[in-house]
């Protein structure tokens, strides 16, 4: 095959470069320790890589990620602001590839402006574990539906030659004792669920580089995992980028192994990637031509993603353009899940609203805690201190949003600290909206799936006073709600980001018609779960003393295993018969969606089309989800998000990679697909089939 450009300007740039100048691109450092000390114009985030400036060799800025340029609680860079892009499980519910890589562009022109050129964005592990702290960093519980959005999103943030990375590589499912646990996972199953997700999402975003996980997996770190890095990642993908660590995931010059770059060290750290490779290099562990291999990954991906011609410069940004996208992408992820009676959207007649809770009188939370947090433009309308860190809120208030939307209403808050007070108030108002908020943050899980701070009692209090009461969730991933028979309706927001509490309003108002629809399960109980109690909970639980990377301390290796296997999320409801509260793929609108004629195409290149008509009164999109069901298990295989105005109707067309039908054959070391017959659904969500029919496939085998 040809050599492409960027292997002929790496291997122009490698021959020319010094051993120190090499060990130099394979270490990266924490911006704020490296010595000598970064001049001022090198903008600082979460990490720096030196580069070669006299061969044209462009340093690293890094900075965090998938919600926008980082900036945790204010305290990396005082006085920055970013758009804060709705968090990551809001732009899995939008179904929208084109959207997801818009807003990812977004925040990576930021990035670019901010005088960032990696963005350590592209979180992509399956939410198989719904009390993971970190589940508002991903695409949710489906490998196709995770892959395919994580890789838009990659590519919209490396469209402003920006590198972006793909992450945890692999099986990072939740943060309790995250850096220590051994995940454990057959092969197989583990090629059909979370190293499915990463291969499509490589695939279609071309990450410069993926970033190993803290965690073993199968007993071997992440970051030294040579069968993951070396057998999977390089020989069957046949990936080109490079791998850098997790910050403090390395535990030797693992550069055999096949980690190419250690991240965000400091002076006093063992020097994995410094002196112990050095060290390496002179006995002979390593060889010159292992860290040439490392070094002609880097600079290729530097190349491929234009950073050799596009060093990091300082821009102006224009937020108000940026806070439009943010709200655009928060208004088609918000998921209504509930609408009894249509009290939803807001009717004329309305003339006085209670909004209760959330801080909504001064604006919403605009994200999860940790490396993530992005601090908002217009600074953060209010810091609440919360476990780690704090909880932070953009000035888009839903209380003055409404007042605008609604000059004929009365719209009235109260704080919600008083159940009683609250339901008293209910009483008297004509609509009551609640908001429910659950604040969750890397290094640390929630403890169950309930509302914290007494909320499911405010909120029963609230709608047993008023049945006209909106349920608004703010959270990072399901919670319960034992108070659902009660409340009229009941919105799921996420973290809506910049101007979430304008584009909740929107959708109240019925300004915007919801379209979200969810990429996660919600559970009814906790009993439902693969591991009802998460491992190692009951280690580290609520213990506040942990180190950086949020372990408790002397808390012992423990492993965590996963009776679904490859059958994460709604798939193991399917397969124990549990009803859950909410599934997979569930989202209501203002208008209703009629579905006909589905045809298949069987053979060796599965497919399927279908009718799909808006048959209510308003314009709307439905998101029409194809499933299959392989092995028993109902797997998504493709869907269509379409956009139609009363009375249109379309025709839409999906094509199904037959890897999605197949099981991995380890023996084999191949992807079959066996030949048979296999019903096909398709339907608003993963328990509603709306069409039904049988597809014929060849038996076939795909070489990964
Ligand atoms: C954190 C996170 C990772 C982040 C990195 C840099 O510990 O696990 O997602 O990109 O360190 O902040």
């Amino acid at each position: 095959m040809a050599q492409s450009a960027d292997d002929t300007w790496a291997e122009s740039i490698l021959k020319q470069m010094t051993l120190d100048e090499k060990l130099d691109l394979v270490r990266g450092s924490n911006p704020f320790t490296v010595k000598p000390r970064l001049t001022p114009d090198v903008a600082k985030g979460a990490g720096y890589v030196k580069g070669v400036p006299r061969l044209g060799v462009p340093y690293l800025a890094e900075s965090d990620a998938s919600v926008g340029v980082a900036n945790t609680m204010g305290a990396l860079r005082p006085g920055d602001v970013a758009t804060a892009l709705p968090s990551t499980v809001l732009l899995a519910s939008t179904w929208d590839p084109g959207l997801v890589e818009r807003g990812s562009a977004m925040i990576g022109s930021e990035a670019r402006d901010k005088g960032f050129n990696v963005l350590l964005a592209g979180g992509v592990n399956l939410a198989r574990e719904p009390r993971n702290g970190r589940n508002f960093e991903y695409f949710g519980e489906d490998p196709l539906l995770a892959g395919t959005l994580a890789g838009h999103a990659i590519r919209g943030i490396q469209s402003n030659h920006v590198l972006s990375t793909i992450k945890h590589f692999v099986l990072n499912t939740q943060e309790t004792g995250r850096t220590i646990l051994t995940a454990n996972m057959d092969e197989g199953a583990l090629r059909e669920s979370d190293l499915l997700a990463f291969e499509i999402g490589i695939e279609i975003g071309q990450p410069g580089s993926v970033m190993c996980a803290y965690n073993r997996i199968n007993g071997a770190f992440g970051c030294e995992n040579a069968f993951l890095l070396n057998d999977v990642l390089r020989r069957d993908w046949g990936y080109k980028g490079f791998v850098m660590s997790d910050w403090g995931a390395v535990h030797g010059p693992s550069i055999r192994q096949g980690l190419d770059q250690e991240s965000g060290t400091n002076p006093t750290d063992a020097g994995y990637f410094s002196a112990q490779l050095r060290a390496a290099l002179a006995a002979g562990t390593v060889s010159g031509a292992d860290v040439d291999r490392s070094v002609l990954r880097i600079l290729r991906s530097i190349h491929a993603v234009g950073l050799a011609g596009h060093p990091p410069a300082r821009q102006p940004i224009d937020y108000d353009a940026n806070g439009r996208i943010a709200q655009e992408v928060a208004e088609r992820g918000i998921v209504l899940l509930k609408n009894e009676h249509d009290l939803l959207p807001i009717a004329a007649t309305v003339r006085t609203i209670l909004v209760v809770g959330g801080h909504a009188d001064v604006g919403i939370l605009v994200g999860g805690g940790g490396s993530s947090q992005v601090n908002p433009v217009g600074g953060a309308a209010l810091k609440v201190p919360a476990v780690f860190g704090k909880k932070l809120y953009s000035n888009s208030s839903p209380v003055a949003a409404l007042r605008a939307a609604l000059p004929q209403a009365t719209v009235s808050f109260d704080d919600g600290t008083d159940p009683r007070r609250a339901a008293e108030a209910a009483r008297k108002a004509d609509l009551v909206v609640v908001i429910g908020e659950q604040f969750t943050t890397e290094t640390m899980d929630v403890k169950n799936l309930n509302l914290p701070d007494n909320q499911d009692a405010l909120i029963a209090a609230v709608a047993g006073a008023n049945p006209a009461t909106v349920v608004v969730l703010v959270t990072g991933g399901p919670v319960l709600m034992p108070w659902l028979d009660k409340a009229g309706a009941v919105l799921e927001a996420w973290y809506p980001g910049q101007r979430g509490g304008d584009a909740i309003a929107q959708i109240l108002t019925g300004a915007v018609n919801p379209s979200g629809h969810l990429a996660m399960t919600f559970p009814a109980s906790e009993r439902q779960l693969p591991n009802p109690t998460i491992p190692g909970y009951a280690m580290a639980g609520e213990t506040v003393q942990r180190d950086l990377y949020g372990l408790p301390k002397d808390m012992k290796p423990f492993a965590v295993t996963y009776p679904e296997g490859a059958n994460a999320g709604y798939r193991w409801y399917d397969k124990t018969g549990a009803k859950p509260l909410f599934p997979f793929g569930h989202g209501l609108s203002y208008t209703r969606f009629a579905y006909k004629d589905l045809r298949v195409t069987g053979g060796a290149r599965p497919g399927m089309s279908f009718a799909i008509a808006n048959v209510g009164r308003r314009t709307g999109a439905d998101v029409a989800q194809a499933y299959a069901r392989v092995n028993g298990v109902r797997r998504l295989v493709g869907w269509s998000r379409v956009e139609l105005k009363p009375g249109e109707r379309r025709r839409v067309v999906v094509d199904v990679d037959p890897r999605l039908m197949a099981s991995f054959d380890v023996a084999a070391h191949d992807w079959h697909v066996a030949g048979g017959t296999y019903d096909i659904e398709i339907g608003e969500n993963v328990e509603r089939p709306v069409l039904k029919a049988k597809m014929r496939l060849d038996d076939q085998r795909i070489k990964p």
